[in-house]
């Protein structure tokens, strides 16, 4: 018999030994050992390509500990179906730490992929106020803000400046110079992010607060959405396509495509996160010198953004904790986060960047940003998020395509949310 057990235990070599070859590079998961070692990143696509570069100081400072970067696409909706495809892998997922959009977190950890954090572990203390809200649920920390991001109206100085026109403050301001002088210069009015994904939902919400409405209540349990408010914020963009002042085109934009139309010259006034700002003012960019960025109008003066960013989350079955914990500490350092804003053109969450005169100099959005990210409001926390904004973003792009009008639209919203809530 002995020779048996001899075979088993080499069968057993064997096994491991071609386990560790088909996992080699990122995917094997190794036992925690002292909780240090390699790991990997997930993120949605990095649109400025700063984070390879970034990481590659880490690398070089911590030869054991290399962290390896998985890019994942550039919408939100499908960085999300993939990481999640990966956690509920379990021990055989490939991603360790997860850089996961700041509506996520409760969904991620409700379900228990990720796992709670330290508090102590991490500066809480110095980042803007409303960034940590996001990154907790339950009362606990379930990852640490990472980038911050809040939506900015940017629009052509050069056309306003020489109509004497003064950048709007309102929906009514907004949309008389759309129609008026967008035709004359031969540019579309205004666009979003207006294809039915994250983004839309992000619009969507960001009309409704505007003007007073809310969308869920008490944690996800109510739905509010059926107001007056909602009406008016659905209508006003659905107003806009069917007026002309929104372009049909914009119907398809994500943030890629709606820059590209403002940063080509083709559009007078462009809701975006700031990155769109610092692309349509670099070099290359046929409008660079005439864009500037206002906070988001709403119906009466200001209107509310939604918040946005990324926090850096930990797989419940990650293969190196300690390093994660080690690998959030230094993304989220003062160094890296003010290379997050200079060569990433995100808006870090470290709330003394904000009043850093050489970087106001460099990116003169910075106080504005910061009064819209103090201003902004959440996302609806949902355990079931991804249903919310699936519905939002059906019902809303049907309103503006003109399906269904802005009154049906609304009580479906409604009646499709309540639902949801209640699963
Ligand atoms: C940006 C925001 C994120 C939002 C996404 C929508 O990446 O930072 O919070 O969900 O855009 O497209």
């Amino acid at each position: 018999m002995r020779w048996i057990r001899a075979a088993g235990r080499g069968l057993l070599v064997l096994v491991v030994v071609l386990t560790g070859y088909v996992s080699s590079g990122a995917s094997a998961k190794e036992p925690a050992g002292d909780g240090r070692g390699p790991l990997t990143l997930a993120t949605a696509g990095d649109l400025t390509g700063y984070l390879g570069p970034l990481l590659e100081g880490w690398n070089r400072a911590h030869p054991d500990e290399r962290v390896t970067l998985v890019e994942l696409p550039d919408s939100a909706d499908e960085t999300r179906a993939q990481m999640i495809t990966d956690l509920r892998r379990g021990e055989a997922g490939r991603f360790d730490v997860l850089n996961i959009d700041v509506s996520w977190t409760s969904e991620f950890a409700a379900a228990g992929w990720i796992r709670p954090l330290p508090r102590d572990r991490f500066p809480l203390d110095t980042f803007l106020r409303p960034v940590v809200d996001t990154a907790t649920y339950d009362d606990k920390l379930y990852a640490v803000p990472y980038v911050t991001n809040a939506g900015l109206l940017l629009y052509r100085t050069d056309i306003l400046a020489k109509e004497g026109v003064a950048p709007p403050r309102t929906w009514a301001e907004l949309e008389s110079t759309a129609k008026k002088l967008a035709p004359k210069y031969g540019l579309d009015g205004y666009a979003g992010q207006f294809l039915p994904y994250e983004g839309l939902t992000v619009n969507a919400a960001e009309a409704v607060y505007s003007a007073g409405g809310s969308i869920l209540g008490d944690e996800g349990e109510r739905v509010t959405v059926d107001s007056r408010a909602a009406r008016e914020g659905v209508g006003f963009l659905a107003r806009g396509v069917r007026e002309g002042w929104i372009p049909r085109e914009a119907l398809t934009y994500k943030e890629e495509e709606s820059k590209q139309a403002f940063q080509d010259g083709r559009l007078l006034f462009l809701r975006n996160w700031p990155y769109a700002y610092v692309a349509a003012s670099a070099p290359g960019s046929r409008v660079a010198g005439s864009v500037g960025a206002v906070p988001l109008p709403g119906p009466d003066g200001p209107g509310t953004s939604v918040l946005g960013g990324s926090n850096l989350a930990v797989a419940t079955h990650a293969r190196h904790p300690d390093t994660a914990a080690r690998l959030i500490a230094y993304l989220t350092s003062e160094p890296v986060q003010r290379q997050v804003l200079t060569r990433g053109a995100l808006p870090p969450v470290r709330a003394a960047l904000y009043e850093d005169p050489e970087l106001i100099r460099r990116f003169p959005y910075l106080p504005t940003l910061r009064e819209s990210v103090l201003a902004a409001a959440p996302r609806p926390k949902s355990p079931h998020y991804d249903q919310v904004s699936l519905v939002v973003q059906a019902v809303v792009h049907d309103a503006m395509t003109g399906r269904q009008t802005t009154e049906a639209a609304v009580r479906r919203l409604a009646g499709e949310l309540a639902a949801v809530s209640a699963r």
